[in-house]
């Protein structure tokens, strides 16, 4: 069974003072852990208190970019390493801001990937739309062709552990709200894909998240597809109380369904 994963994505909102009262707000409202799993992704230098704030809770706290090295002369850099001493649990990389605005491409994203698996920091790596049709075993198959260059030389034990997710180019801060088709195809190529490189097994145990413009109207339907285990979400996150209501989407599903 996947577990799902609900994650906020605050971008560069919220300073150290903002991020540690909105887990006051929350933490006694989350899901239990054993039906889910909640993070919130945060500007790196509120991430330690807000650590400290989350003892006990169903929180994880995780980082928005690391490193592609883990010490050395890179000026204004942070080391998954000291992500890692700070109490974060796992680090998104790759996500569509960082290749579109800071000209992150696979290959820097693959030394990211694995300086963090170095330091026990989980990778959420973020993939977009860009898929090519390949031949895989004689049949024509949609490859998501940043995932074989981001997971380059990462050992099938380590793959296991990592979080992927699906974010269309168009659905990222737009005002096109998220089709939970659309989703579900993106999460299930990606599958796919996973499948072809290393097998049935791992791609079945493999989470992947969907993100872009999701909220709390369309959280349940999108949760309900069979191939997205969780969602990445950046706007609609910034404020407490729909927060809570999308990590708490199992009880508007019943309603849905
Ligand atoms: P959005 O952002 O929910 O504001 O579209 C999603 C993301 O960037 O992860």
């Amino acid at each position: 069974m996947r577990k799902p994963f609900i994650i906020a994505n605050w971008k560069m909102h919220k300073n150290i003072e903002e991020s540690v009262a909105f887990i006051n707000q929350i933490k006694d409202y989350l899901p239990r852990a054993v039906d889910e799993e909640v993070g919130i992704a945060a500007q790196a230098i509120a991430l330690s208190s807000m650590n400290q704030m989350v003892q006990g809770a169903n929180l994880k706290i995780i980082a928005q970019n690391a490193a592609s090295e883990l010490t050395g002369p890179y000026t204004g850099e942070i080391s998954a390493r000291s992500l890692a001493d700070a109490g974060v649990s796992y680090v998104m990389l790759g996500h569509l801001e960082r290749r579109r605005l800071f000209h992150e491409d696979n290959q820097t994203i693959n030394q990211k990937v694995c300086a963090a698996i170095k330091t026990g920091v989980t990778p959420i790596i973020c993939t977009d739309d860009k898929m090519v049709q390949a031949p895989v075993k004689g049949k024509i198959h949609y490859v998501f062709d940043q995932l074989k260059g981001v997971l380059k030389g990462v050992n099938p034990k380590d793959v296991q552990k990592v979080v992927l997710s699906y974010e269309p180019s168009w659905a990222v801060g737009s005002k096109q709200s998220a089709n939970p088709l659309v989703a579900q195809e993106g999460c299930s190529r990606i599958r796919q894909t996973i499948e072809n490189l290393y097998g049935k097994v791992l791609a079945n145990n493999i989470r992947i998240l969907y993100g872009g413009s999701v909220n709390p109207e369309n959280i349940a339907t999108i949760m309900a597809q069979p191939d997205v285990d969780g969602v990445l979400i950046g706007r609609a996150s910034l404020s407490a109380p729909d927060f809570l209501k999308m990590v708490n989407w199992q009880q508007a599903l019943s309603k849905v369904m």
